[in-house]
Protein backbone atom coordinates (compact mmCIF):
# COMPACT_ATOMS: atom_id res chain seq x y z
CA UNK A 1 0.00 0.00 0.00
CA UNK A 2 1.23 3.63 -1.22
CA UNK A 3 1.37 6.25 1.41
CA UNK A 4 -1.56 7.75 3.38
CA UNK A 5 -2.57 10.10 1.12
CA UNK A 6 -3.40 13.80 2.11
CA UNK A 7 -6.15 16.34 1.70
CA UNK A 8 -6.23 18.83 -0.58
CA UNK A 9 -4.54 22.43 0.53
CA UNK A 10 -7.97 23.88 1.15
CA UNK A 11 -8.52 20.90 3.93
CA UNK A 12 -7.02 23.38 6.55
CA UNK A 13 -10.23 25.36 6.38
CA UNK A 14 -12.04 22.30 7.82
CA UNK A 15 -12.18 20.37 11.25
CA UNK A 16 -12.00 17.13 9.81
CA UNK A 17 -10.22 14.54 11.90
CA UNK A 18 -6.60 14.56 10.31
CA UNK A 19 -6.66 10.61 10.07
CA UNK A 20 -9.92 9.90 8.28
CA UNK A 21 -10.26 9.89 4.27
CA UNK A 22 -13.25 11.74 4.30
CA UNK A 23 -15.23 10.89 1.00
CA UNK A 24 -18.34 11.09 2.12
CA UNK A 25 -19.37 15.02 2.28
CA UNK A 26 -22.75 13.66 0.40
CA UNK A 27 -24.52 12.44 3.86
CA UNK A 28 -24.20 15.45 5.70
CA UNK A 29 -22.11 17.79 3.86
CA UNK A 30 -18.82 19.12 6.09
CA UNK A 31 -19.12 22.69 7.99
CA UNK A 32 -16.01 24.87 8.09
CA UNK A 33 -14.07 26.29 10.96
CA UNK A 34 -15.12 29.71 9.65
CA UNK A 35 -18.59 28.84 9.55
CA UNK A 36 -19.08 27.16 12.85
CA UNK A 37 -17.66 29.94 14.59
CA UNK A 38 -20.14 32.55 12.89
CA UNK A 39 -22.79 30.05 14.13
CA UNK A 40 -21.21 30.10 17.46
CA UNK A 41 -20.96 33.54 17.67
CA UNK A 42 -24.64 33.61 16.68
CA UNK A 43 -25.23 30.98 19.49
CA UNK A 44 -23.84 33.28 21.89
CA UNK A 45 -25.61 36.07 21.41
CA UNK A 46 -29.09 33.78 21.52
CA UNK A 47 -28.29 33.01 24.61
CA UNK A 48 -27.50 36.06 26.10
CA UNK A 49 -31.15 37.30 25.90
CA UNK A 50 -33.46 34.66 23.99
CA UNK A 51 -36.12 37.00 23.83
CA UNK A 52 -34.41 40.12 22.83
CA UNK A 53 -32.92 37.32 20.10
CA UNK A 54 -36.10 35.53 18.67
CA UNK A 55 -38.54 38.78 18.61
CA UNK A 56 -36.07 41.39 17.80
CA UNK A 57 -32.00 40.81 16.21
CA UNK A 58 -32.59 37.37 14.37
CA UNK A 59 -35.46 39.41 12.09
CA UNK A 60 -33.21 41.47 10.11
CA UNK A 61 -30.99 38.25 10.07
CA UNK A 62 -33.30 36.13 9.05
CA UNK A 63 -34.89 38.29 6.66
CA UNK A 64 -30.84 38.64 4.68
CA UNK A 65 -30.66 34.99 4.84
CA UNK A 66 -34.04 35.12 2.38
CA UNK A 67 -32.64 37.50 0.19
CA UNK A 68 -29.11 36.63 -0.05
CA UNK A 69 -30.76 32.99 -0.41
CA UNK A 70 -33.53 33.62 -3.12
CA UNK A 71 -30.95 35.47 -4.98
CA UNK A 72 -28.12 32.52 -4.81
CA UNK A 73 -30.99 30.26 -6.79
CA UNK A 74 -32.68 32.73 -8.63
CA UNK A 75 -35.95 32.49 -6.78
CA UNK A 76 -39.12 35.08 -6.00
CA UNK A 77 -38.15 35.14 -1.95
CA UNK A 78 -42.06 35.31 -1.20
CA UNK A 79 -42.44 31.35 -2.25
CA UNK A 80 -38.99 30.54 -0.30
CA UNK A 81 -39.44 29.00 3.01
CA UNK A 82 -36.50 27.57 5.41
CA UNK A 83 -37.60 23.86 6.88
CA UNK A 84 -34.88 21.92 8.59
CA UNK A 85 -33.90 19.40 6.07
CA UNK A 86 -34.85 18.26 2.66
CA UNK A 87 -37.10 14.94 4.46
CA UNK A 88 -39.04 18.00 6.01
CA UNK A 89 -39.52 19.84 2.77
CA UNK A 90 -40.79 16.27 1.22
CA UNK A 91 -43.05 15.65 3.67
CA UNK A 92 -44.73 19.09 3.69
CA UNK A 93 -45.80 19.14 0.30
CA UNK A 94 -46.55 15.11 0.24
CA UNK A 95 -48.61 15.96 2.98
CA UNK A 96 -50.73 18.63 2.17
CA UNK A 97 -51.44 17.31 -1.25
CA UNK A 98 -55.29 16.09 -1.51
CA UNK A 99 -54.88 12.95 -3.48
CA UNK A 100 -58.22 11.12 -4.49
CA UNK A 101 -58.10 7.45 -4.84
CA UNK A 102 -56.45 5.91 -8.48
CA UNK A 103 -54.53 9.29 -9.14
CA UNK A 104 -51.04 8.90 -8.79
CA UNK A 105 -47.45 9.59 -7.76
CA UNK A 106 -44.51 9.19 -9.86
CA UNK A 107 -41.12 8.41 -8.17
CA UNK A 108 -37.39 7.10 -9.59
CA UNK A 109 -35.96 3.62 -8.94
CA UNK A 110 -33.38 6.01 -7.58
CA UNK A 111 -34.94 7.87 -5.31
CA UNK A 112 -33.45 8.49 -1.81
CA UNK A 113 -35.34 5.78 0.38
CA UNK A 114 -36.49 8.40 3.04
CA UNK A 115 -38.66 10.12 0.22
CA UNK A 116 -39.92 7.16 -1.46
CA UNK A 117 -41.67 6.07 1.58
CA UNK A 118 -43.21 9.82 2.54
CA UNK A 119 -44.71 8.66 -1.41
CA UNK A 120 -46.03 5.72 -0.26
CA UNK A 121 -47.47 6.97 2.86
CA UNK A 122 -49.57 9.38 1.08
CA UNK A 123 -50.72 7.36 -1.76
CA UNK A 124 -51.13 4.26 1.01
CA UNK A 125 -53.77 6.37 3.20
CA UNK A 126 -55.59 7.86 0.40
CA UNK A 127 -55.95 5.00 -2.04
CA UNK A 128 -53.88 6.68 -4.73
CA UNK A 129 -50.75 4.50 -6.02
CA UNK A 130 -47.26 5.04 -6.15
CA UNK A 131 -45.43 4.67 -9.48
CA UNK A 132 -41.90 4.03 -10.00
CA UNK A 133 -40.16 4.74 -13.09
CA UNK A 134 -37.46 2.35 -13.55
CA UNK A 135 -34.07 3.77 -15.28
CA UNK A 136 -31.93 2.18 -17.63
CA UNK A 137 -28.91 0.59 -16.44
CA UNK A 138 -26.80 1.86 -17.85
CA UNK A 139 -28.07 5.54 -19.09
CA UNK A 140 -26.49 5.84 -22.51
CA UNK A 141 -27.54 9.77 -22.87
CA UNK A 142 -29.84 12.26 -20.80
CA UNK A 143 -32.73 12.02 -23.54
CA UNK A 144 -32.66 8.83 -22.34
CA UNK A 145 -33.92 9.90 -18.74
CA UNK A 146 -36.39 11.54 -20.27
CA UNK A 147 -38.34 9.82 -22.19
CA UNK A 148 -37.90 7.19 -19.78
CA UNK A 149 -39.92 8.72 -17.33
CA UNK A 150 -42.35 9.96 -19.90
CA UNK A 151 -43.36 6.97 -20.50
CA UNK A 152 -44.19 6.30 -16.76
CA UNK A 153 -46.90 9.10 -16.76
CA UNK A 154 -50.45 8.28 -17.18
CA UNK A 155 -53.55 10.63 -16.89
CA UNK A 156 -53.98 10.31 -13.69
CA UNK A 157 -50.29 11.28 -12.59
CA UNK A 158 -50.41 14.29 -10.17
CA UNK A 159 -47.22 14.81 -9.27
CA UNK A 160 -43.49 13.51 -9.76
CA UNK A 161 -40.90 13.60 -7.76
CA UNK A 162 -37.60 13.91 -9.41
CA UNK A 163 -34.21 14.75 -8.13
CA UNK A 164 -30.98 17.16 -8.95
CA UNK A 165 -28.71 14.34 -8.07
CA UNK A 166 -29.80 11.08 -7.43
CA UNK A 167 -28.78 9.69 -4.07
CA UNK A 168 -27.67 5.75 -4.29
CA UNK A 169 -25.77 7.02 -7.56
CA UNK A 170 -24.73 9.99 -7.23
CA UNK A 171 -26.12 11.09 -11.35
CA UNK A 172 -27.13 14.67 -12.24
CA UNK A 173 -30.23 14.35 -13.77
CA UNK A 174 -31.14 16.48 -16.71
CA UNK A 175 -34.04 17.90 -14.20
CA UNK A 176 -34.69 21.02 -16.00
CA UNK A 177 -35.82 19.54 -19.08
CA UNK A 178 -37.73 16.47 -17.27
CA UNK A 179 -39.38 19.62 -15.15
CA UNK A 180 -40.36 21.18 -17.97
CA UNK A 181 -42.28 18.30 -20.05
CA UNK A 182 -43.76 16.55 -17.60
CA UNK A 183 -45.37 20.26 -16.59
CA UNK A 184 -46.81 20.60 -19.64
CA UNK A 185 -48.53 17.43 -19.44
CA UNK A 186 -50.12 19.19 -16.47
CA UNK A 187 -47.83 17.00 -13.75
CA UNK A 188 -46.79 18.94 -11.02
CA UNK A 189 -43.15 18.54 -10.11
CA UNK A 190 -41.71 18.57 -6.68
CA UNK A 191 -37.97 18.78 -7.31
CA UNK A 192 -36.04 17.08 -4.75
CA UNK A 193 -32.58 19.79 -4.61
CA UNK A 194 -31.02 17.71 -1.29
CA UNK A 195 -27.91 17.83 -3.72
CA UNK A 196 -28.68 21.04 -5.28
CA UNK A 197 -27.35 24.68 -4.16
CA UNK A 198 -23.80 24.20 -4.66
CA UNK A 199 -23.33 21.52 -6.58
CA UNK A 200 -25.85 22.15 -9.67
CA UNK A 201 -26.39 25.22 -10.86
CA UNK A 202 -30.12 26.43 -9.90
CA UNK A 203 -32.20 29.10 -11.73
CA UNK A 204 -36.01 28.27 -9.92
CA UNK A 205 -37.57 31.34 -11.82
CA UNK A 206 -36.48 29.57 -15.10
CA UNK A 207 -36.83 26.50 -13.82
CA UNK A 208 -41.06 27.17 -12.66
CA UNK A 209 -40.85 23.93 -11.12
CA UNK A 210 -44.52 23.92 -8.68
CA UNK A 211 -42.41 22.86 -5.35
CA UNK A 212 -38.52 22.42 -5.38
CA UNK A 213 -36.74 21.47 -1.73
CA UNK A 214 -33.03 21.07 -1.14
CA UNK A 215 -30.61 21.71 1.61
CA UNK A 216 -28.11 24.04 2.40
CA UNK A 217 -25.95 21.58 4.75
CA UNK A 218 -25.10 19.39 2.23
CA UNK A 219 -22.90 21.83 -1.04
CA UNK A 220 -23.14 24.84 0.60
CA UNK A 221 -21.38 24.02 3.83
CA UNK A 222 -23.68 25.86 6.41
CA UNK A 223 -24.29 23.58 9.82
CA UNK A 224 -26.60 20.75 10.05
CA UNK A 225 -30.60 21.86 10.17
CA UNK A 226 -30.41 24.83 6.94
CA UNK A 227 -33.05 23.57 3.95
CA UNK A 228 -35.06 25.12 2.27
CA UNK A 229 -38.77 24.84 0.28
CA UNK A 230 -39.82 26.87 -2.54
CA UNK A 231 -43.50 27.60 -3.64
CA UNK A 232 -44.56 28.42 -7.05
CA UNK A 233 -46.99 31.24 -6.35
CA UNK A 234 -50.29 29.16 -7.10
CA UNK A 235 -49.24 26.55 -5.11
CA UNK A 236 -48.80 28.71 -2.21
CA UNK A 237 -52.08 28.51 -0.37
CA UNK A 238 -52.30 24.99 -0.75
CA UNK A 239 -49.42 23.93 1.43
CA UNK A 240 -49.58 24.36 5.30
CA UNK A 241 -46.40 23.48 7.33
CA UNK A 242 -45.47 20.28 9.04
CA UNK A 243 -46.02 22.05 12.19
CA UNK A 244 -49.21 23.67 12.75
CA UNK A 245 -48.35 27.09 14.98
CA UNK A 246 -48.81 30.68 15.92
CA UNK A 247 -49.52 31.45 12.41
CA UNK A 248 -52.64 29.93 11.68
CA UNK A 249 -54.92 31.72 13.81
CA UNK A 250 -53.57 35.27 12.31
CA UNK A 251 -55.57 36.63 9.33
CA UNK A 252 -53.53 37.74 6.16
CA UNK A 253 -53.35 37.56 2.50
CA UNK A 254 -51.44 34.65 0.63
CA UNK A 255 -48.12 36.09 1.27
CA UNK A 256 -48.04 37.71 4.57
CA UNK A 257 -50.10 33.84 5.94
CA UNK A 258 -46.64 31.52 3.88
CA UNK A 259 -44.50 33.85 6.46
CA UNK A 260 -46.43 33.53 9.67
CA UNK A 261 -46.89 30.24 8.88
CA UNK A 262 -43.59 28.55 8.33
CA UNK A 263 -41.23 30.97 9.68
CA UNK A 264 -42.35 30.28 13.27
CA UNK A 265 -43.56 26.58 13.74
CA UNK A 266 -41.91 26.33 17.32
CA UNK A 267 -38.71 26.86 19.35
CA UNK A 268 -35.74 26.08 17.77
CA UNK A 269 -32.41 26.75 16.87
CA UNK A 270 -32.44 28.63 13.68
CA UNK A 271 -28.75 30.09 13.59
CA UNK A 272 -27.92 27.01 10.95
CA UNK A 273 -30.36 29.15 8.25
CA UNK A 274 -28.69 32.25 9.65
CA UNK A 275 -25.39 31.25 8.53
CA UNK A 276 -26.59 31.08 4.89
CA UNK A 277 -24.88 34.39 3.70
CA UNK A 278 -21.84 33.43 5.59
CA UNK A 279 -21.49 29.82 3.67
CA UNK A 280 -22.28 31.28 0.32
CA UNK A 281 -19.76 34.17 0.83
CA UNK A 282 -17.30 31.87 2.55
CA UNK A 283 -17.35 29.03 0.03
CA UNK A 284 -16.83 31.06 -2.72
CA UNK A 285 -13.85 33.15 -1.25
CA UNK A 286 -11.73 30.15 -1.35
CA UNK A 287 -11.84 29.95 -5.19
CA UNK A 288 -11.93 33.53 -6.70
CA UNK A 289 -15.42 34.22 -5.39
CA UNK A 290 -16.81 32.00 -8.15
CA UNK A 291 -19.41 29.40 -7.44
CA UNK A 292 -19.67 28.01 -10.85
CA UNK A 293 -15.29 27.73 -10.40
CA UNK A 294 -16.55 25.84 -7.07
CA UNK A 295 -18.79 23.39 -9.33
CA UNK A 296 -16.63 23.08 -11.59
CA UNK A 297 -13.77 21.70 -9.71
CA UNK A 298 -15.70 19.92 -7.99
CA UNK A 299 -17.14 18.02 -10.97
CA UNK A 300 -13.70 17.43 -12.44
CA UNK A 301 -12.47 16.12 -9.65
CA UNK A 302 -14.85 13.33 -8.79
CA UNK A 303 -14.85 12.63 -12.70
CA UNK A 304 -10.90 11.91 -12.41
CA UNK A 305 -11.82 9.92 -9.01
CA UNK A 306 -14.97 7.57 -10.81
CA UNK A 307 -12.72 7.12 -13.62
CA UNK A 308 -9.45 5.76 -11.27
CA UNK A 309 -12.40 3.39 -9.30
CA UNK A 310 -14.11 2.53 -12.08
CA UNK A 311 -10.11 1.05 -13.58
CA UNK A 312 -9.83 -0.40 -10.15
CA UNK A 313 -12.87 -2.22 -9.91
CA UNK A 314 -13.80 -3.11 -13.74
CA UNK A 315 -17.66 -2.64 -13.47
CA UNK A 316 -19.50 -0.73 -16.34
CA UNK A 317 -20.43 3.26 -15.84
CA UNK A 318 -23.37 4.05 -14.43
CA UNK A 319 -23.74 7.23 -16.56
CA UNK A 320 -21.69 9.15 -18.87
CA UNK A 321 -19.43 11.90 -17.47
CA UNK A 322 -21.52 14.94 -18.88
CA UNK A 323 -24.37 13.47 -15.67
CA UNK A 324 -22.06 13.52 -13.39
CA UNK A 325 -21.25 16.70 -10.61
CA UNK A 326 -19.53 16.29 -7.33
CA UNK A 327 -20.89 13.19 -6.53
CA UNK A 328 -20.49 9.86 -8.46
CA UNK A 329 -21.48 5.99 -7.07
CA UNK A 330 -19.60 2.94 -8.82
CA UNK A 331 -21.21 -0.79 -8.88
CA UNK A 332 -19.43 -2.92 -6.64
CA UNK A 333 -18.50 -6.89 -8.79
CA UNK A 334 -20.78 -8.89 -8.23
CA UNK A 335 -20.45 -11.18 -4.75
CA UNK A 336 -22.55 -13.22 -2.35
CA UNK A 337 -22.47 -10.22 0.57
CA UNK A 338 -26.55 -10.06 0.53
CA UNK A 339 -28.20 -6.78 -0.51
CA UNK A 340 -30.05 -5.33 2.34
CA UNK A 341 -31.18 -1.47 2.95
CA UNK A 342 -28.93 2.03 3.05
CA UNK A 343 -29.60 1.80 6.75
CA UNK A 344 -27.47 -1.79 7.29
CA UNK A 345 -23.58 -1.54 7.42
CA UNK A 346 -22.27 -3.40 4.71
CA UNK A 347 -19.18 -5.32 5.47
CA UNK A 348 -17.17 -3.43 2.87
CA UNK A 349 -17.95 0.30 4.41
CA UNK A 350 -16.88 -1.66 7.80
CA UNK A 351 -13.40 -2.29 6.52
CA UNK A 352 -12.53 0.30 4.63
CA UNK A 353 -13.14 2.37 8.10
CA UNK A 354 -11.84 -0.08 10.36
CA UNK A 355 -8.51 -0.92 8.74
CA UNK A 356 -7.76 1.44 6.64
CA UNK A 357 -9.90 4.87 8.18
CA UNK A 358 -11.24 5.13 4.78
CA UNK A 359 -14.86 7.13 5.24
CA UNK A 360 -17.04 6.10 2.14
CA UNK A 361 -20.73 4.99 2.10
CA UNK A 362 -20.86 1.73 0.71
CA UNK A 363 -24.47 -0.16 0.52
CA UNK A 364 -26.99 -2.37 -1.23
CA UNK A 365 -29.90 -1.17 -3.34
CA UNK A 366 -32.18 -3.54 -3.15
CA UNK A 367 -34.51 -2.11 -5.86
CA UNK A 368 -31.44 -2.32 -8.07
CA UNK A 369 -30.29 -5.87 -6.84
CA UNK A 370 -26.61 -4.45 -6.35
CA UNK A 371 -24.22 -3.11 -4.21
CA UNK A 372 -22.88 0.82 -4.76
CA UNK A 373 -19.53 2.75 -3.45
CA UNK A 374 -20.16 6.22 -3.59
CA UNK A 375 -17.56 9.23 -3.26
CA UNK A 376 -17.98 12.73 -2.80
CA UNK A 377 -15.55 15.58 -3.86
CA UNK A 378 -15.49 18.66 -2.41
CA UNK A 379 -12.48 21.48 -2.22
CA UNK A 380 -10.82 19.70 0.85
CA UNK A 381 -10.26 16.07 -0.90
CA UNK A 382 -7.52 15.43 -3.28
CA UNK A 383 -6.93 13.22 -6.01
CA UNK A 384 -4.71 10.81 -4.04
CA UNK A 385 -7.29 9.87 -1.69
CA UNK A 386 -9.10 8.04 -4.42
CA UNK A 387 -5.80 6.78 -5.82
CA UNK A 388 -5.57 4.99 -1.98
CA UNK A 389 -9.17 4.03 -2.05
CA UNK A 390 -8.68 2.18 -5.20
CA UNK A 391 -5.18 0.92 -4.18
CA UNK A 392 -7.19 -0.52 -1.07
CA UNK A 393 -10.13 -1.82 -2.97
CA UNK A 394 -7.92 -4.22 -5.43
CA UNK A 395 -6.55 -5.84 -2.34
CA UNK A 396 -10.24 -6.12 -0.41
CA UNK A 397 -12.11 -6.93 -3.12
C1 LIG B 1 -31.85 12.87 -2.93
C2 LIG B 1 -31.98 13.11 -1.46
N1 LIG B 1 -33.16 13.52 -0.97
C3 LIG B 1 -33.33 13.79 0.32
C4 LIG B 1 -32.30 13.65 1.22
C5 LIG B 1 -32.55 13.95 2.65
O1 LIG B 1 -31.78 15.01 3.12
P1 LIG B 1 -31.92 15.38 4.65
O2 LIG B 1 -31.36 14.25 5.43
O3 LIG B 1 -31.13 16.62 4.81
O4 LIG B 1 -33.36 15.56 4.91
C6 LIG B 1 -31.06 13.21 0.77
C7 LIG B 1 -29.96 13.01 1.72
O5 LIG B 1 -28.89 12.56 1.43
C8 LIG B 1 -30.89 12.94 -0.60
O6 LIG B 1 -29.73 12.50 -1.08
Amino acid sequence: MGTIPRRSNLGRHWNLKEDVIFLNHGSFGACPIEVLDYQNKLRDELESDPVNFFDVTSKQLWADAIAVFSKFINADKEGLIFVPNATSGVNTVLRSLDLKEGDEILALDHTYQACWNTVDFVTERSGAKTVIAKLPYPIENSEQVIQTILSYTTKRTKLALIDTVTSPTGIRLPFEEIVKQLQSKGIDVLLDAAHGPGIVPLDLEKLQAAYVTGNAHKWLCTPKGAAFLHLREDKRNQIRPLSISHGASVEGNTDEKIRLEFDWTGTQDITPWLCIPKSIEFISSLLEGEWSQIMKHNTDLAINARNILLNALGTPKLCPDSMIVGLSAVVLPESNIPITSVLEPDPLHTLLYEKYNIQVPVFGWPHHNRRYLRTASYLYNSLEEYEYLAEVLKKEI
